[in-house]
């Protein structure tokens, strides 16, 4: 029997509830495609520093190198309690930016899709909708100002200075176009290279590297848009874009901005590929506010593990079928809290709920 061995970071906040879910639908499809999945879960984050005294901790990072492919959870907990953990230790540089430097994830792609049917989630005007949302965020994701050099002091003047370097090397950045170009050959074949080479050398850097990689796909059109435009593109018509591709920071700030034309990050699920291994994480935190209350919505942990299955085991099909129940629940009138306000003549369900659903339309498909 074919078998998988998943290693699961539950993370922070609403991390274990979501994560809760994704097993769900992890282990109804395991039993439907008569596949295992050893599923191992490992201390990350926040947590995982209060009680194992380092947010990554060593046990975790060998269970990780071992796993076919990594599921992880949002970590962080509130700015209060970060405060308790060192800087250095705080997860986000402590566990997330080592991970993604472990594995070297450098391709992070997030979908971006709302059906036309679900518009009302939207804050966008049905007009601006269309036809519905569909795009992809592919954002280089362990070089630039994230992993460049970083220095911090007094200078000679007596005066604090921090200093923090957008560093990369043409060879990272052909490796993150050859990986979008191929993305866009397989759909629309229109390529949004964002970049801000008015102002940034990096960006000159990168559009080169782009041009020259583009002479590989020719059939691929490549449209060149400044960031700070492509931020307002996003609100006034976002059916323009299909494939985009930039940097890491870029990345990290339009791909935020995508959750939030959709109606929230909740909508918002990714896969970071590196050349031997992947992880797959929502883009979205660990929203500690509401924690244990389970009313976080899981579709973006879930749609992780859709992702999972396409491109760590190559279960196309059966990734369509989890993306399609979960747009089916959806479809049905279910709403959960972060897509609409209670009276939105939605049914509003529970994280539980929303995962029990899916799974039933799963098993119907
Ligand atoms: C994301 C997150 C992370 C990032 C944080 C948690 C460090 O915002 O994955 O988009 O900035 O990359
Ligand atoms: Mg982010």
């Amino acid at each position: 029997m074919t078998n998988y061995k998943i290693a699961l970071l539950d993370g922070d906040g609403i991390g274990p509830e979501i994560m809760t879910e994704a097993v769900k639908i992890m282990e109804l499809v395991a039993e439907r495609k008569d596949i295992e999945f050893e599923l191992v879960h490992a201390p990350f984050g926040a947590q995982a520093y209060f009680d194992y005294g380092h947010s990554f901790p060593e046990e975790t990072k060998a269970i990780c190198d071992q796993a076919d492919a990594i599921l992880k959870g949002p970590i962080g907990l509130s700015h209060e309690e970060s405060k308790k953990i060192p800087v250095d230790m705080q997860p986000e540089r402590g566990a997330l930016l080592p991970l993604r430097r472990r594995f070297n994830t450098y391709a992070n792609f997030r979908p971006v899709f709302l059906p036309k049917g679900l518009a009302h989630f939207s804050p966008l005007k049905p007009e601006i909708i269309g036809d519905g949302i569909d795009f992809i965020i592919i954002r280089e994701l362990v070089g630039g100002l994230y992993f460049g050099k970083k220095e911090t002091g007094v200078n000679a003047a007596g005066k604090r200075y921090v200093n923090e370097s957008l560093e990369y090397d043409e060879d990272q950045i052909a490796r993150i176009a050859i990986s979008a170009f191929e993305t866009a050959q397989k759909r629309k074949k229109v390529l949004h290279n964002i970049h801000k080479s008015n102002v940034l050398k990096s960006s000159v850097l990168w559009n080169e590297v782009v041009a020259e990689v583009g002479e590989d796909y020719p059939d691929v059109e490549v449209i060149h848009i400044l960031v700070d435009a492509a931020a307002t593109y996003l609100c006034l018509n976002p059916g323009q874009f299909d494939v985009m591709v930039m940097e890491n920071m870029f990345g990290d700030i339009l791909s935020d901005q995508a959750g939030g034309i959709l109606g929230s990050l909740g909508l918002m699920p990714s896969a970071c590929i590196g050349p031997d291994k992947a992880y797959y994480e929502p883009s979205h935190g660990s929203a500690p506010d509401i924690a244990g209350q389970f009313i976080a919505n899981p579709y973006s942990m879930i749609g992780s593990v859709a992702m999972m299955l396409e491109m760590s085991f190559g279960m196309e099909d059966e990734a369509k079928k989890v993306w399609h129940a979960m747009q089916s629940v959806f479809a049905q009138g279910n709403s959960t809290p972060d897509l609409s306000k209670p009276g939105a003549g939605v049914n509003m369900i529970s994280t539980h709920a929303f995962g029990d659903l899916v799974a039933k339309e799963l098993a119907k498909s």
